[in-house]
């Protein structure tokens, strides 16, 4: 490996959120890296700052032109620049076109488990949050179709929040999948809203679905929403890329995005996405080895020290998903008593929603050796927790 991600950096006060914790405490919830970002990006960034004039920028073409260009060769399908708009960043989008599309009282539908913010942004805009609940079978998560297709057929429901890939489980939808959720969708005029912020990090091997890559009919009633900032560990970069096929969709999305004054890059995101997106191939690359080397140990860990969990499967983003069905119902307790006893501070599958209350998410985009010391802390913490019940 030419990037050392052994490298152990020391975040504490740095005013990073996830080690903003006590001294004695491991975090391994929110989802950001411990890794400094590609030396590529560092340099360009470096070049921008270096020139010491920070006024008004616009975005310019060869900005749209990183994104395709970057789309064809990491996922095999080319975006037309013309149908990408910038962001300052996936929620703030979401809750723009949330708040221009549809009105106070609609139902925006996801699937339970999700992403937690998925929650605030609906509600904190007066939306309803309904739920189309995957169905968790023999450790894997899959579609309730019959359920899908009532909540779409509900006048009252008129997005729907797809994760691709999924977080928190990693589960990588297929096209199939996709284009089954997309056809139901067009047919009962419920836009798609393709959240693809986690797309870049699948395991060596395999790979995710854009909806924008789906047949016409499909992709013209979605947007996509996708960004370098997990992928390269920048989410003070404050940038995204909304890909809307439809020109009137586009438009609207646009207005959306203006009235909200969410148009305008901050200092870094231009020349920092340019970058990632045109030199940041190898470290991903390098980077996708190293988690899928984090994911193998957690999943041997478990295996052979806490025959008591078991690890769902999973195919993308640098999070996994525990089942914890065997040690308890309540994911929040336990994540506390954890963190209490060992210092790990994982995430708890409650905020997820579904059945997240019998699920932890650990955050593995960290160097191996704080993945083994995060192991350790989890079985002891497990073993603890039984003990005492
Ligand atoms: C699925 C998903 N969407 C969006 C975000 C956050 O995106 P942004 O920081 O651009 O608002 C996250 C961060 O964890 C995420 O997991």
């Amino acid at each position: 490996m030419s990037f050392d991600f052994d490298k152990v950096n020391n975040r504490r006060n740095t005013a990073s959120e996830k080690w903003n914790v006590k001294e004695n405490e491991l975090p391994m919830w929110v989802a950001d890296m411990d890794f400094q970002t590609a030396p590529e990006i560092l340099e360009a960034m470096h070049k921008s700052i270096d020139g010491g004039i920070f006024g008004y920028q616009f975005v310019p073409d060869k900005y749209y032109e990183a994104v395709a260009n970057w789309f064809e060769k990491e996922h095999n399908f080319k975006p037309d620049t013309k149908w990408m708009l910038f962001s300052t960043g996936v929620i703030p989008s979401i809750s723009a076109v949330i708040r221009h599309f549809t009105d106070v009282g609609d139902n925006i539908l996801l699937q339970e488990p999700n992403y937690n913010s998925f929650y605030g942004v609906i509600e904190h805009n007066g939306r309803n949050v309904t739920n189309n609940e995957l169905i968790y079978e023999n450790g894997t998560y899959n579609v309730d179709w019959q359920d899908l297709e009532k909540k779409l057929s509900d006048p009252q429901t008129t997005i729907m929040i797809v994760c691709n890939p999924h977080n928190p489980t990693g589960h990588i939808w297929s096209k199939d999948t996709l284009t089954r959720i997309g056809k139901l969708a067009k047919k009962y005029n419920v836009m798609i809203i393709s959240d693809e912020i986690h797309g870049d990090i699948s395991m060596p091997g395999h790979g995710y679905i854009p909806f924008s890559s789906l047949d016409s009919e499909v992709a013209e009633n979605s947007i996509s929403l996708v960004s370098p900032t997990k992928t390269f560990n920048m989410a003070q970069l404050h940038a995204s890329t909304i890909i809307a096929p439809d020109s009137n969709i586009r438009t609207r999305v646009e207005r959306a995005l203006s009235i909200d004054d969410q148009i305008e890059p901050g200092i870094l995101a231009i020349d920092g996405t340019i970058a990632a997106y045109t030199k940041g191939h190898e470290w991903l690359s390098e980077l996708k080895q190293y988690i899928s080397g984090n994911r193998h140990l957690l999943s041997d860990y478990v295996l052979k020290n806490i025959p008591e969990l078991s690890v769902i499967k999973s195919d993308a983003t640098y999070l996994a998903w525990i089942d914890c069905t065997k040690v308890t119902d309540n994911s929040a307790e336990l994540n506390d008593f954890i963190r209490k006893e060992t210092g790990l501070y994982l995430a708890e599958g409650t905020k997820y929603r579904g059945n997240g209350n019998q699920f932890l998410r650990i955050n593995l985009a960290t160097n191996r050796s704080r993945v083994q010391d995060g192991l350790e802390r989890l079985e002891r913490g497990i073993h603890a927790y039984l003990n005492n019940k």
